[in-house]
């Protein structure tokens, strides 16, 4: 039986009473002023830009990882926007919970929290397996969860996949099902978790530590050949991503969806 358009619409009159003007409409400018917002991977890459990125603009970012040099590296450079630093697991639920609990509850989740291992299937360990998964699946999983209680109503909640959801390659099996997993669970938790707002970022390939396991001058190569394969003519950079993780935050209409920030890889 279709789902009819007023039922997907219940609950829509406690938005109202809820979202601030700063998501509703207008050009967003000033959204992120005071906003608190709970970035797992905030120690590197893609994640630590969103924390730079974010605390210009006025937030209060709390930075979450495993590695507790990391985040105090990232946190070193955002004097005075941080809210505090979480060395945790994100698969470990608990984990999340207490670090989201201590100043929850957050206006924005986010995640880009990743331990891929590239390589042929049939030689991928089951811990590289797992590695995988916890990260990019169980992670996204636990702060579903913990979003229920530790989101603001008006707040959002956005997970990291990536161009191997759709552009299988070799080498990219298993990451481009936990990417593709992703979409499927944000779509779910747009309705579940409404009037919070759920999304997916898509990169394409970024100069960021997703490729620290390839040595300088093969990354370089393979930067190279990308890049020609694209119409844009270049990789990404990491505030290419956290531009686009901001853009979907500051607008309280992007719901439900994935961005695609690939260079137009997933056309080209
Ligand atoms: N860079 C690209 O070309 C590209 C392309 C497509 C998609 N993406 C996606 O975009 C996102 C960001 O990529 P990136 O290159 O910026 O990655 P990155 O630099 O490797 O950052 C990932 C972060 O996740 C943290 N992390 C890993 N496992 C974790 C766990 N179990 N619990 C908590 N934190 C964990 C890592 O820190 P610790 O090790 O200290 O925990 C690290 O700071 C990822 O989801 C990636 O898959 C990237």
């Amino acid at each position: 039986m279709p789902i009819s358009v007023s039922s997907r619409w219940n609950g829509a009159s406690n938005m109202t009473n809820t979202t601030s003007q700063a998501t509703r409409g207008g050009d967003g400018l000033g959204a992120l002023i005071g906003a608190k917002i709970f970035i797992v991977g905030a120690g590197s890459g893609v994640g630590r830009a969103i924390a730079s990125m974010a605390a210009a603009r006025g937030a209060k970012v709390a930075l979450a990882g495993r590695s507790r040099d990391k985040l105090d590296a990232t946190a070193a450079t955002l004097s005075g926007a941080v809210l505090g630093t979480y060395a945790l697991d994100v698969t470990d639920r608990a984990q999340v919970e207490a670090a989201l609990a201590e100043h929850g509850p957050y206006d924005h989740i986010v995640t880009t929290a990743a331990d891929l291992t590239f390589g042929p299937f049939t030689g991928l360990t089951d811990a590289q397996i797992e590695g995988m998964l916890a990260s990019k699946f169980w992670g996204p999983i636990n702060l579903g969860r913990a979003a229920d209680k530790h989101l603001a109503p008006q707040g959002s909640l956005l997970f990291f996949s990536g161009l191997a959801a759709y552009r299988q390659g070799p080498g990219s099996s298993i990451v481009g099902v936990v990417n593709i997993a992703l979409e499927s669970l944000a779509a779910a938790l747009a309705i579940e978790l409404k009037p919070k707002r759920v999304n997916v970022i898509s990169p394409g390939v970024v100069d960021a530590g997703s490729w620290s396991s390839m040595g300088e001058d093969e990354r370089t190569a393979f930067f190279a050949d990308v890049a020609g394969g694209l119409p844009v003519g270049r990789v990404g950079e990491v505030e290419d991503e956290a531009h686009a993780a901001l853009a979907v935050m500051e607008n309280g209409f992007i719901n439900g969806t994935v961005v695609n920030v690939d260079g137009g890889g997933r056309v080209a």
